[in-house]
């Protein structure tokens, strides 16, 4: 006799990031869908890692984060953000962002609460909610800027909401908030009791001279706010799962309750490393202005192709429109992702996956962060088509 479960997440399938990154290995296609960097980790990075586990430093590590860690994102942070965090209270280390995300709406989301969500969002935000008994509502950014209606979320909060999750820059529209957005929001939940997540896993990955705007900066966000942030992104190293939260010490705190049973601690030897390595400004002051030029890179080789640009000023994603290209825009953007790859060679990642509702603009994303060989051989088959 078989067993039955009562799925918990009925409608979740397999990731379209999964998915998109297995057709392109069926169909032998090059593969811009999933958000990982194709270049190698700095070598003295690795060498770090290597030295920390030929040391024997590979046991537990202290559950809210290895101290030396701990205190260097600390000054990182006053570097970059002019701004004094308490690096034994506020700062948590976690493997990867989704792990910290799932931490903190776990710590905080009770049965009920609602919380507020744009869309497109990215795919975990919806999935945590809801297994906390939460509520997500998903507002949808304005088109064709990705901007936040501000108005339509003051006309969504009530007693119930219990927290707003913004994520600048923005996964997967390439855009980012303003100043204003950020003092709108500050505004808004001013006499109420919500609090804000705040992703920011692509804060060095920011162009056109634009500073980040962190919640951080925005003393009355910050004492209500839980910012994540991800080693894997800026250090092309996503495969080795390495986040960190900064919140307040009353919020840490609960954070750590739920980091302290859904993982116990992240890497040792890793945290070790990236201690040593992020207390030089120049290994993350660098990657901005990369970031840029392969962005105008990519741009500029397929400036003459029929897909149109969205106006991209943060992440490694650009997205573009397929409505004027013929031989695609009668589909559904899903059908033009699987004919992109299957006839032409080249994965994408639909855009329609990340709407609750499944909107479809006839949007696709393609990530940018590969070497330039990759990326001329794929502006070629779109200019082609
Ligand atoms: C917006 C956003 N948040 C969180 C994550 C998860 O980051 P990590 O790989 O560190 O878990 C990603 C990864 O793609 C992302 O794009």
């Amino acid at each position: 006799m078989g067993y039955k479960l009562s799925s918990k997440l009925p409608d979740v399938g397999t990731t379209i990031f999964t998915k998109m990154s297995k057709m392109a290995n069926e169909n032998n296609a090059i593969n811009l869908s999933q958000g990982f960097p194709d270049f190698e980790v700095a070598p003295e990075l690795v060498e770090l890692v290597n030295y920390y586990m030929k040391k024997g430093v590979n046991q537990y590590a202290p559950m809210p984060g290895v101290p030396s860690l701990c205190s260097a994102i600390a000054s990182m942070v006053d570097n970059t953000r002019n701004i004094k965090i308490n690096s034994e209270t506020e700062i948590t280390i976690t493997s990867g962002a989704t792990e910290a995300i799932y931490n903190i709406i776990t710590a905080t989301i009770k049965k009920g609460d609602e919380v507020v969500l744009f869309d497109p969002a990215y795919d975990c935000y919806d999935p945590a909610i809801r297994l906390n008994g939460g509520v997500p509502v998903h507002i949808k950014l304005r088109q064709p800027d990705f901007s936040i209606d501000w108005n339509v979320v003051k006309q969504q909060i009530n007693p119930r909401t219990r927290m707003i999750m913004i994520n600048t820059p923005h996964n997967p529209s390439g855009t980012t908030l303003s100043q204003q957005d950020l003092t709108t929001l500050e505004h808004l939940i001013k006499d109420t009791e919500i609090l804000v997540l705040s992703d920011e896993v692509y804060e060095h990955i920011i162009f056109n001279d634009l500073s980040h705007e962190s919640v951080l900066n925005y003393p009355n966000l910050k004492k209500r706010s839980a910012a994540v942030y991800s080693f894997g992104k800026t250090f092309h190293a996503t495969g080795w799962k390495m986040g960190y939260i900064i919140a307040p010490d009353w919020w840490t705190h609960e954070i750590r309750k739920v980091h302290q049973f859904v993982t116990f601690c992240a890497n040792t030897s890793v945290q070790h490393a990236l201690a040593d390595f992020i207390t030089s400004p120049k290994n993350y002051e660098y990657v901005p202005l990369f970031y840029q030029e392969k962005r105008d890179y990519f741009a500029n080789l397929v400036k003459t192709s029929k897909f149109d640009l969205i106006n991209c000023t943060g992440t490694y994603f650009q997205l573009m429109s397929y409505k004027n290209v013929d031989e695609l825009n009668h589909l559904g953007d899903q059908q033009a992702a699987e004919k992109l790859t299957k006839e032409y060679g080249l994965a994408s990642i639909p855009i329609s996956v990340f709407y609750s509702d499944g909107q479809d603009d006839k949007l696709l994303r393609f990530c940018f962060a590969k070497g330039n060989e990759t990326l001329k051989k794929a502006a070629k088959i779109l200019c082609k088509i």
